[in-house]
């Protein structure tokens, strides 16, 4: 039917209205009279546009559609595309955060929502989920996605995009608060050199194949709508011109039918990138398989002539076009182009008490402990989670500042409508603790690399007193307080695109004032805002208590408050290696062996892989994180130690909560592939599951193996299960594991 219905309105098409649809121009907030009056609206007019992006309102979008229906020739309805990445005005934590809560439930259900409130508001395409595997915390956009696990990776692509488009796979798509994913950015865009946004990739297919492709492909396995193409080159071909990439690996291994989308000007950049002029890169583009050009102008601009001048075929302009008609039929815009316009739905359906409540749980599972120490040097007794009595002083630079709340990347987000920490505590914390405020020191003292981390993004509100002023009113503040919460780290707008950086430690004026809030002998909590693994080796020397809260949304001041005071035990496990400094980046867990490994414990051997100024170690391991509570592990029970072909496996394990308070766990199985035809991992890991246990009760959790889980790309890229040895791991982190033996025949 679908099929029918695209043919016959292509019939109707000029070359130029089958151009348009490929055209998705820059709008930014435009309103409808702007709109009007623009070459936009005209364009929309002539039938020259196929959709628009980061408009944000159902009556503009309404107005805009209009436009499309009711003034083009062949009224073909525009998609309205938004950066909806974790969230529309409710917030949640940034993607990296919301991957630490390992919980898939909720991760699904924050897309749900988003969702839900993006269609409201007449979006039909968020360019979401992203999730590019980065192995490198200089890079800004790790923020972004998922941390540096392929398997986990590819959970939470699924999860997106079932929460956005719908969970029923064969119904995505259908009602009208599921709006289609743009899984992003295909390919490799996170492995960028020296971890600088937009530089070279080069990487060989083993590794990709292995390591860095999956997620893309468990999102087209979960039915995303439409891929947006990465910036960077792949074997020298910029992405939006790799045919290889496009056609080859997307379309005709994985069977992707939908769409795919540049990112903003990524055919004009292959002009810098020196591949050609405008209308070469256009047509190399077109030719390898992208289908809609966002921003650049190209495809409107030189596809006719190329088509005239025999460089495109007829038939390559059609099959994109009919892709872009297929999305819009998908989406039900050719039955009803107003079925994201209802404008009764915004106010019952965006920044809802539900909504925002969910946020708050989620923010608060996102949370990684780091470290909980002393109260008291010398005491036993942790320092958190804080009493709900006395004073206590939230102090630094991110205590009092709203829109550092939702973090990178929230388009739509109410940026002073959200509560910052100080202003959260103190109403949650009314009648029973007192909670002061000082701002301390500035985020950094730098004023020009503040201003570059601030261009085009919300203020850092840089204090015009001195280092000094500000320090002393600090020290006043700590005086009076029985416990610090010391609030510092990045802003919001050091991380996200365009935010590398190659000095990871907590910012030096932030330092000092942690050095000096320390000094006052009273208890320190670090509450550390950041968008990347820092660097934390003199923290975790000297804070005792150090609560990772990434950016968590726009409750994530109240989720702190859950966790700080112990309404809600943390949970959340880190996705990402922390190291200890920059020099040992790229660190990560699945790493290769070598023929020279470092032997466990050591240092530092000659003539072995290793540094003579750091271990090999990181601060934080994958998959670590800290309860209130401690959990202990059974030895694994395999209910079989040789698995065939055909054959599965039972690993079972034993978790104990053995603390006072209940809690949830992140039980983690890793698989070693201990001999293969290529070198394989140290370890990788191949199933998790999180669990509530009560205080004092035990849970037996077990794991499937088969040996659909112990495949791998061979030399020639076969996907095979070879027989041979393997250890079977299971643990609460990627470095607390119990092990057992498994050979697969
Ligand atoms: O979706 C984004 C992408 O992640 C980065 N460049 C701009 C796009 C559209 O806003």
């Amino acid at each position: 039917e679908m099929d029918k219905f695209v043919t016959e309105l292509m019939k109707k098409m000029t070359v130029e209205e089958k151009i348009g649809q490929l055209n998705l121009p820059v709008t930014g907030e435009i309103t409808t009279g702007q709109a009007q009056s623009s070459d936009v609206a005209k364009k929309i007019e002539q039938g020259l546009v196929g959709g628009l992006f980061n408009l944000k309102g159902v009556d503009k979008i309404r107005d805009v559609q209009k436009l499309a229906v009711e003034k083009s020739r062949l009224g073909i309805p525009l998609l309205f595309g938004m950066d909806v990445v974790h969230g529309y005005e409710t917030i949640f934590p940034i993607p990296l955060g919301l991957s630490c809560s390992w919980d898939m439930a909720a991760i699904e259900q924050s897309a749900r929502i988003a969702a839900t409130e993006a269609s409201a508001d007449g979006i039909s395409w968020t360019f979401s989920p992203m999730v590019d595997i980065s192995r490198d915390p200089r890079w800004g956009r790790v923020s972004e996605g998922n941390g540096e696990d392929p398997f986990l990776g590819g959970a939470i692509a699924r999860a997106m995009v079932l929460g956005y488009q719908g969970a029923d796979l064969d119904n995505q798509l259908k009602h009208n608060n599921e709006i289609m994913a743009c899984v992003k950015h295909f390919a490799l865009y996170g492995a960028g050199e020296a971890g600088r946004d937009y530089n070279t990739v080069d990487m060989s297919r083993n590794r990709m194949f292995n390591e860095y492709l999956y997620p893309y492909q468990a999102a087209v396995d979960a039915g995303v709508g439409s891929v947006m193409a990465s910036f960077n080159e792949i074997d020298g071909v910029p992405a939006t011109a790799n045919k290889w990439l496009m056609t080859d690996v997307l379309r005709k291994q994985w069977g992707f039918n939908g769409f795919v989308v540049t990112d903003f000007t990524g055919i004009a950049e292959m002009v810098a990138h020196g591949i050609g002029d405008l209308q070469t890169v256009s047509a190399r583009a077109l030719n390898a398989g992208v289908d809609m050009d966002m921003v650049s102008a190209g495809f409107v601009g030189t596809v006719k002539k190329s088509i005239d001048e025999g460089k495109i075929s007829m038939e390559t302009l059609d099959t994109a076009c009919r892709r872009i008609l297929e999305a819009k039929y998908k989406l039900g815009l050719f039955d009803n182009p107003y079925k994201y316009c209802d404008l009764k739905r915004p106010a019952r359906e965006i920044f809802t008490k539900e909504h925002r409540e969910a946020a708050r749980r989620i923010a608060g599972e996102s949370f990684v402990l780091l470290k909980n120490g002393s109260i008291h040097p010398g005491s036993a007794e942790p320092l958190l989670p804080l009493k709900k009595e006395g004073t206590v002083a939230v102090i630094g630079p991110l205590a009092n500042t709203r829109s550092n709340m939702p973090g990178t990347w929230s388009v739509a987000a109410r940026l002073n409508d959200y509560p910052s920490v100080y202003e959260g505590l103190k109403e949650m914390m009314a009648g029973k603790v007192n909670i002061t405020y000082a701002k301390g020191s500035n985020l950094i003292s730098d004023a020009a690399y503040e201003e570059r981390a601030t261009m085009f993004g919300r203020s850092l509100n840089r204090d015009n007193r001195t280092d000094k002023e500000m320090l002393d009113e600090a020290l006043k503040v700590a005086a009076g307080a029985d416990v610090i919460v010391a609030a510092l780290g990045e802003s919001s707008e050091m991380t996200g695109e365009s935010s590398s950086r190659t000095d990871l430690n907590i910012p030096d004026v932030q330092r000092t004032l942690l050095e000096a809030l320390l000094k006052t002998g009273k208890p320190v909590v670090l509450t550390l805002f950041t968008g990347r693994p820092l660097t934390l080796v003199w923290e975790q020397e000297n804070v005792p208590a150090i609560l990772n809260v990434w950016f968590g949304g726009s409750e994530a001041a109240y989720a702190i408050g859950d966790v700080l005071f112990g309404d809600v035990n943390p949970s959340g496990k880190l996705t990402m290696t922390f190291p200890k400094n920059v020099g040992q980046i790229p660190l990560f867990y699945n790493h290769k062996n070598t023929g020279r490994p470092l032997a466990e414990g050591k240092w530092f051997e000659k003539f072995r892989s290793n540094y003579l100024d750091v271990d090999n170690e990181p601060l934080y391991p994958f998959g670590y994180g800290l309860s209130y509570t401690t959990f202990r592990y059974s030895d694994i029970t395999l209910d079989k130690t040789v698995m065939g072909q055909d054959g599965s496996v039972t690993a079972t394990v034993s978790v104990t909560n053995t603390g006072k308070r209940d809690g949830a766990e992140v039980v983690q199985l890793y698989i070693r592939d201990l001999v293969g035809s290529i070198t394989r991992p140290v370890k990788e890991l191949k199933g998790f599951e999180k669990v509530f246990i009560k205080a004092g009760e035990s849970k037996t959790i077990s794991f499937k193996i088969t040996p659909e889980l112990l495949r791998f790309y061979d030399y020639d890229l076969n996907h095979v299960a070879e027989p041979g040895d393997f250890n079977i791991m299971i643990g609460g982190s990627s470095q607390a594991v119990k092990t057992a033996r498994l050979t697969l025949k």
